[in-house]
């Protein structure tokens, strides 16, 4: 007898380090598979942007979980990037720059505001049909995704690339680009909650040695050999 209980449409978890290319897959993957793409770092930077506005210190776990307990943030997809809503605002042109990029990763540290946010992303993915890319998508937020992906490349490269995106308006050296993003990598492995590592069952890819477009066909390729060539299933 068929199951009557309705199918959930898939999950696709992107985790891996800054720079890998996990913005860009996964919005390339939900375009092509036609999925949403949900980017939950984007829901840190939010708050990190507010905790920076009210001068809140970082490393104050209980001060950051009672703004928390105040704070409304709203992730919405889009064509390009995601529209991040806080409190009602739209703050997405206001969360790349390094000061707020650098605050994300210090606020993510604590597990009280992990724990409010991976409920959230849990809401937010509890249909299914989505790519959602992050640090802990497929090992806390929904280790059971159908498809986990951990994309990951060299520390130089990655950090070039962060390079070439932040554009000659940004006035850093190369050196200090990937300076500050082993920096952040770091705090984002060795933390104690959640730290970044692959699900146990991820398909690893390195795009060290990829351009763009091949490790896009690349995720493609492992998604299909997991979902069939249809990708997303009803
Ligand atoms: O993906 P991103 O660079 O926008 O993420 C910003 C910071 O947020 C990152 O340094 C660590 C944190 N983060 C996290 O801890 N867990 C996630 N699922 C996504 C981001």
């Amino acid at each position: 007898m068929a199951d009557p209980r309705p199918q959930r449409r898939p999950i696709i978890a992107i985790d891996g380090p800054a720079g890998a290319g996990k913005s860009t897959i996964a919005r390339r993957l939900a375009r092509h598979f036609g999925l949403l793409n949900l980017e939950t770092g984007a829901m840190y930077r939010a708050f990190a942007l507010k905790a920076l506005r009210l001068k809140i210190s970082l490393g104050d776990g209980p001060a950051l979980e009672r703004l928390a307990a105040e704070t409304s943030i709203r992730l919405e997809p889009g064509e390009e990037e995601n529209r991040v809503l806080l409190d009602g605002e739209d703050v997405t042109g206001l969360i790349r720059n390094p000061a707020v990029t650098d605050a994300a990763s210090q606020v993510s540290v604590h597990p009280r505001i992990r724990a409010w946010m991976v409920g959230l992303q849990q809401q937010l993915g509890a249909a299914g049909g989505v790519v959602m890319e992050g640090r802990d998508i497929g090992t806390i937020v929904f280790p059971n995704a159908e498809v986990k992906i951990f994309l990951d490349a060299a520390p130089e490269v990655r950090g070039l690339r962060r390079f070439d995106q932040l554009g000659p308006a940004h006035n850093a050296q190369p050196e200090e680009v990937i300076r500050d993003l082993r920096a952040r990598d770091e705090r984002d492995r060795n933390r104690p909650d959640s730290p970044l590592h692959p699900a146990p069952n991820a398909v690893l890819l390195d795009s060290t040695h990829m351009t763009l477009e091949e490790a896009v066909a690349a995720a493609q390729a492992i998604v299909i050999a997991k979902l069939g060539s249809a990708g997303s299933q009803p």
